[in-house]
């Protein structure tokens, strides 16, 4: 599907051509090992930079107390509700929404509520939440904050009603950060002529940590970037390591304090009882997010929900069974290998019993696919403890090429393992477009390549109520 390029060429009918072609697929073969492809797809290294604190992404909106850093996600557990939040710098202002349907020009208003924290040095602005309840199901709705002062005025669409067969558009980003590639990355989804409606995101906001103490003006600016997106369309938080700004050399000792603050996920409405795991159906699909840093051990809070979770997937009514967590499981890459080993060894079971299918995982800045394979015969004494083809297992995609200042993962183990389908280390964003029960279409865009172009494709087959091989790269 697009990957190998290989088939091209084929029009010459010299003898010695086919030979080298032989021989360039035998080499190649011997690079592979018995792997799948390593992309030799050539970019250039250079060192990804933060985007300088006046750049007009990072512009603040004029006018007194002008909202700011506007961003939707999910507010409920079926597409009903959204959560709007932003914030104002000067004062608190209102907490309210004011938000009206696109053919009904009668205006609602929400009341929300506002909180700061404290960081160190910094000391937050006000940071609004506001749920919106009940909304009409697929219908664009326009809002507006900053009552009393300055105000702005945005829009969203609301999801289709839960249903097996609605077709919906999932955009996948990882690890965005905020350099001149982050802008890449996000400006590359917004062209993307396969309109996501809804991003996924699997962690690694901002990278505000990676200045001296943790500087959250950098949350502020990464609010600022993203606005463009997510004030219009909801992007559904997953927690990396990156938001855990946990560092009592300079006494922040509570983990996420930024995190929790600025992002607020709906996990009260899937029985979670914390802001790291929850759950949401969305159109055909049914949404679990894990939180790699948060305990996951037996009898954890997170593991005895996902234990209560799993059975409630009822595949009748969204038949897309997909996992976000920061952490993978599959991860080919030097660059933190295994270090998700210890949660697939917690969670794989499941995994494979309750027939997920698919899992996006970030923190590797590279890209990768695997095949659908499992590694849970293991049982301590048996020695069997290589991953298999399983198809039952999910297709495990690492996405965390969003663009950050950490720049590229490229050292990757050799050789490639069998269970790794595709790899490239460059940095870019993909699509999960669901047609209907059975069937996905997902692909991956490199930042290099022009808007359209897949640098990796995959037709899904759902494993409930299509359950054919659909994972083999070649
Ligand atoms: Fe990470």
């Amino acid at each position: 599907m697009g990957v190998l390029g290989l088939s091209s060429s084929s029009s010459s009918s010299s003898a010695g051509m086919v030979l080298v072609v032989v021989l360039g697929l035998l080499l190649n073969a011997a690079v592979l090992c018995n792997g799948g492809i390593t992309s030799a797809f050539v970019r250039v290294l250079e060192k990804s930079v933060d985007m300088p604190l006046n750049s007009d992404v990072f512009s603040i909106p004029p006018g007194y107390n002008a909202p700011q850093q506007v961003h939707i996600t999910q507010g409920d557990h079926v597409g009903k509700g959204v959560i709007v939040s932003w914030v104002t710098m000067d004062e608190p202002g209102s907490n309210a929404v004011l938000y009206w349907s696109e053919n009904s020009k009668q205006k609602k208003s929400a009341e929300g509520i506002v909180v700061t924290y404290k960081y160190y040095n910094y000391t937050s602005g006000y940071i609004h939440h506001c749920t919106i309840k009940n909304l009409k199901f697929n219908t664009k709705y326009y809002y507006e904050v900053g009552m009393g002062h300055t105000t702005r005025q945005f829009w969203f669409i609301t999801p289709p009603e839960v249903g097996p067969d609605v077709p919906y558009t999932f955009g996948l980003i990882g690890d965005l950060g905020q350099t001149y590639d982050s802008n890449k990355t996000l400006t590359h989804y917004e062209l993307n002529p396969t309109k996501g409606k809804t991003v996924l995101f699997v962690g690694d906001l901002s990278y505000a940590d990676n200045y001296s103490f943790h500087d959250n003006v950098r949350w502020d600016t990464w609010g600022r970037f993203i606005e463009r997106s997510a004030a219009y369309q909801p992007w559904i938080w997953t927690a990396g390591n990156h938001e855990l700004d946990f560092e009592p050399s300079i006494g922040e000792t509570k983990p996420f304090k930024p995190y929790t603050h600025r992002y607020h996920v709906p996990f009260r409405a899937s029985n979670s009882t914390a802001p790291f795991w929850y759950s949401i159906k969305r159109a055909s699909a049914y949404i679990i997010v894990l939180s790699s840093y948060s305990a996951y051990g037996k009898y954890t809070p997170q593991y005895r929900w996902l234990e209560a979770e799993f059975p409630k997937v009822n595949r009748n009514e969204t038949p897309w069974l997909i996992v976000l967590m920061h952490s993978p499981w599959y991860n080919s890459n030097n660059y933190h290998y295994k270090e998700g080993e210890s949660m697939r060894v917690m969670y794989e079971q499941w995994f494979v019993q309750y027939k997920v299918d698919v899992v996006f995982a970030g923190h590797v800045h590279a890209y990768e696919r695997s095949e659908r394979v499992s590694n849970i015969a293991y049982n301590i004494v048996n020695g069997v403890c290589t991953p298999v083809n399983d198809l039952s297992a999910p297709v495990y995609i690492t996405i965390g090429d969003g663009g950050n200042i950490e720049g590229l993962a490229n050292n990757m183990t050799l050789p490639q393992p069998k269970y790794s389908a595709y790899r490239e280390a460059s940095f870019g964003h993909a699509v999960f477009d669901i047609k209907n029960r059975t069937h996905a279409y997902y692909s991956w865009h490199r930042n290099q390549d022009g808007y359209a172009v897949e640098a990796d494709s995959l037709w899904f087959s759902n494993r409930y109520w299509d359950p054919v091989d659909d994972s083999k790269s070649a």
